[in-house]
């Protein structure tokens, strides 16, 4: 290989700057070509791609977004759309890629990979830390910190008040973000998706703990089979009329803000890994941690759905909250 494309697609996550600049570093160190494709797909689609020098990712590290920008392409879901890409990367001169993103953005890897045999690498990037293979994404540890810090400051004011609050968390169909935040803000319950019918087990403990705290914290994770945060504000309300009950949805601010340590540690292994991986000849394969390793996954596997939680954390968000 001598030139690599790299790019960002699908939501943004905190840290997928952290990811360019290793790919960058790295593939320069090792005297390759590096090109950045802009607005993932859609750049690819159109030819919006530039070659990239160490000044064009100096002073990144600690930025939140990405410098590539990003979209979900329609375009590129089509045969058609992934056949212009591939021209506009042989225009280029580009002969193998880093996909830094999501599910969405390794389907189409694997599909593109496929099609037309050129060496892809995954570096997996999300919030939601969804995808199979990886103890951890990019993102997801400061998205973390990102919830806890708000629902530290709605602590205070549901304490204040004595009022019980639920807080909706994203995660997609994924209730990786609620079970940690749950565990780490002490909240009185969570609820993820992952499990069907929690309703009942919810008024349980309201029921059960009416009378030992005055302020109580629920965290819901959005793509919950009964609705979100609002809809399970609402039946709590007609439930429990004696509760005063708020509703607060964190929204986009969680996919915002610096980079944690965590995760600026995370994408310069990921990205320095993805290029060696290329390197060596891998294709279609996604870097990960395991138990504090790299490793590489099939990206077939890695966007297997859904993910699995952890069935240790769930007994201490039980023991706990
Ligand atoms: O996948 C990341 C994520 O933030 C999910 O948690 C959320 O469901 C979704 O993206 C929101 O997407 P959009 O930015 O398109 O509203």
């Amino acid at each position: 290989i001598s030139n690599i494309g790299v790019y960002t697609s699908g939501g943004d996550a905190p840290g997928m700057n952290a990811a360019i600049r290793a790919v960058v570093k790295t593939a320069l160190y090792y005297k390759l070509e590096v090109t950045g494709i802009r607005l993932g797909y859609e750049g690819m689609i159109s030819g919006d791609m530039h070659t990239m020098t160490l000044k064009s990712v100096g002073n990144i590290i600690h930025r939140g977004g990405t410098v590539l920008k990003t979209a979900r392409s329609e375009e590129f879901r089509t045969d058609e759309g992934k056949q212009k890409a591939y021209r506009q990367l042989k225009r280029f001169g580009i002969d193998a890629l880093v996909a830094i993103g999501g599910d969405g953005t390794f389907t189409g890897a694997n599909k593109f990979g496929d099609m037309f045999g050129i060496p892809v690498i995954g570096i997996p990037a999300t919030i939601d830390n969804d995808l199979k293979g990886t103890d951890f994404t990019i993102g997801y540890d400061t998205a973390l910190n990102t919830v806890l810090k708000s629902v530290d400051q709605i602590r205070d004011t549901a304490e204040s008040h004595d009022r019980l609050f639920i807080v909706e968390v994203m995660g997609r169909e994924s209730g990786m973000i609620a079970m940690r935040a749950g565990i780490a803000a002490g909240a009185e319950a969570v609820m993820l998706p992952e499990i069907k019918n929690n309703l009942e087990p919810l008024f349980a403990r309201l029921e059960d703990s009416r009378h030992h705290k005055s302020s109580k914290i629920l965290i819901v994770s959005e793509g919950q089979e009964i609705g979100g945060g609002f809809e399970i504000g609402r039946i709590i309300k007609e439930k429990f009329p004696q509760y005063d009950t708020r509703v607060s949805v964190l929204g986009h601010m969680q996919r915002g803000g610096h980079p944690s340590c965590t995760d600026r540690v995370l994408a310069s292994r990921f990205g320095v890994a993805a290029v060696e991986g290329l390197m060596e000849g891998r294709t279609q394969e996604m870097v990960g941690v395991r138990h504090h390793d790299i490793v590489y996954v099939p990206l077939h596997e890695a966007i297997l759905q859904p993910s699995e939680l952890d069935m240790n954390m769930l007994k201490i968000i039980d023991l706990l909250s």
